[in-house]
């Protein structure tokens, strides 16, 4: 590998799954897990096998699924979880194991209760139980950036010794500044022996809003891995987003000569494709992949722009697989040209019949709305993937909604039978809501119930998204559709659906990590 070239080491699916909200189902996993291999991701953090069964089932399936991409997981250090990592990644022909323990002494004495030495002895015993099962060990010092850089170089060291083959600095707490992140990073190439053996990695979190430039400034101390994910999802204010880092070291290449292997016109259908999963909107602003990231409203703008777009992009909006033209399809468009546009929109392994099904429901679509937007086709597809497996189905939805009060009467299919019920309430969307809890029977905390237009004017679909709590658990459900309040009803069911799903895999309501050793 050339020494410019920097491993893009992708968390979504760990790191990125921790976010508060952001839990995905096994189909929404593999479904990522396959969009981002194609989009060129060198490694994946498929999950942390030992927090659930169905984090290690997804990990598992990840690693058979993986070609180019290797998979990886994530292990304290402690013999169940190095071991569950084994059992899940067994079936990929390479695979790593990322093993980690925290080495600040605040985490050291108040969440480990352990001695330095201790965690000395226990870093010797996880790289190596991991170097016996794989060549390919990660190993990161949590908290690295709040831990006495003696100490920080003395665990480095250790770990490379005991087989480690990538080395990575977790700013945790998103505390560090790129000042201090860049010199925490040199400092280990100026004394640790063998570093250059190895490769360094950043890992940095985003509290302070430096995440991105963490990262950057640890590439430029000599680090050539970076852990990064899509839309920048991850703890509390999540991780380095990718599109961002990777889209800086391209844009920025006379700085930054740096390579990476990423597909970059693949990176807006993949950030598409995990907003439509976790239901999480990406920010209207946000670099790169924001819906106004290559809007331009003002006169000045647009007339520069018309003149010449390098006026005032830096980047063309096709580099990160933005098609400004999007208004193609239309109801008399075929199904080859909507298999195209699906393949273009990052939809590359959808089967025939599930092709059929979105093509039934665009032509549905185009009947509804005359024009039809890459946005539209979008929403439809991830609405019909999100509505496998259902335990609970949308039957028939009768809404009165005005001045004179409203009242809804729903059907629904649940567990294979048909029940249906009428009541009313505060509005037509609280109507809605209480049938389906007088035909579903359950308690949980509406946290959010959030409505956005897909696109542009009146005829719109609708993409709405709730996210629902029980006991902990937190469940999020989104759908699209023309009519609003069949969006809104589909979108509760969805979150009801997956929280049945999560009660039936009993995991625990996070994943427990705090619960170390
Ligand atoms: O932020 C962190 O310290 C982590 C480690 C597990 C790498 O996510
Ligand atoms: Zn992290």
């Amino acid at each position: 590998m050339s020494k410019n070239r920097v491993i893009i080491f992708d968390t979504t699916l760990r790191d990125g799954e921790q976010s508060p909200g952001a839990s995905m189902s096994l189909e929404g996993k593999l479904q990522i897990a396959s969009a981002f291999q194609d989009l060129g991701v060198d490694v994946m953090e498929a999950g942390f096998p030992a927090a659930s069964p169905g984090d290690f089932e997804a990990v598992s399936e990840i690693s058979k699924l993986l070609k180019t991409t290797v998979p990886c997981g994530l292990a304290r250090a402690v013999k169940n979880d190095l071991e569950k990592c084994v059992d899940s990644l067994k079936h990929a022909k390479n695979y790593r194991i990322h093993t980690f323990i925290s080495t600040s002494d605040l985490h050291i004495k108040h969440k480990l209760q352990k001695t330095k030495e201790e965690v000395l002895d226990l870093i010797k015993y996880s790289v190596e139980f991991a170097k016996k099962n794989t060549d390919d060990v990660e190993w990161s010092p949590e908290d690295a950036t709040r831990t006495d850089p003696d100490y920080l170089c003395k665990t480095v060291e250790l770990a490379i010794k005991c087989g480690a083959t990538t080395i990575n600095i977790p700013d945790t707490v998103g505390y560090a500044l790129p000042g201090d992140y860049e010199r925490i990073i040199k400092d280990l190439f100026n004394r640790v022996p063998n570093i250059d053996k190895v490769t360094v990695s950043t890992h940095t979190h985003n509290d302070l809003g430096l995440a991105v430039a963490n990262a950057l400034a640890g590439v430029a101390a000599g680090a050539r891995q970076i852990e990064c994910t899509i839309n920048g999802i991850g703890e509390r204010a999540g991780n380095a987003a990718l599109e961002e880092v990777v889209m800086a070291m391209k844009t920025r290449h006379d700085l930054m000569p740096y390579e990476t292997n990423i597909v970059t016109n693949k990176i807006n259908s993949c950030s598409k494709l995990l907003s439509n999963i976790i239901g999480f909107p990406v920010q209207y602003n946000k670099a790169i992949v924001g819906k106004n990231a290559f809007a331009h409203e003002s006169g000045i703008h647009q007339d520069g722009m018309l003149k010449n777009s390098q006026t005032y992009e830096i980047m063309t909006p096709e580099s990160v697989g933005v098609n400004k033209s999007s208004l193609v399809m239309g109801k008399h468009s075929g199904r080859h040209a909507f298999k195209e546009k699906l393949a273009n929109l990052g939809y590359f392994n959808l089967n025939e019949d599930k092709i059929d099904h979105a093509f039934n429901k665009f032509k549905d679509l185009a009947d509804k709305k005359r024009h039809v937007f890459d946005e539209d086709i979008a929403a439809l597809v991830d609405d019909d993937l999100m509505k496998n497996n259902n335990v609970i189905k949308l039957i028939s939805l009768d809404v009165e909604a005005g001045t004179k009060g409203q009242k809804a009467k729903l059907e629904l299919e649940v567990y294979g039978e048909n029940k249906s019920t009428e009541q009313s309430g505060d509005g037509p969307v609280d109507s809605i809501f209480k049938c389906i809890k007088e035909i579903f029977p359950h308690d949980v905390n509406l946290q959010l119930y959030q409505v956005h237009a897909v696109t542009e004017g009146t005829d719109a679909q609708a993409t709405v998204s709730v996210r629902i709590e029980e006991k902990g658990r937190i469940s999020v459900g989104q759908a699209a559709d023309t009519d609003t309040l069949v969006a809104s009803a589909q979108a509760y069911i969805n979150a009801l659906n997956k929280l049945i799903l999560k009660r039936k895999r009993s995991a625990p309501s996070d994943k427990d990590y705090s619960a170390a050793i």
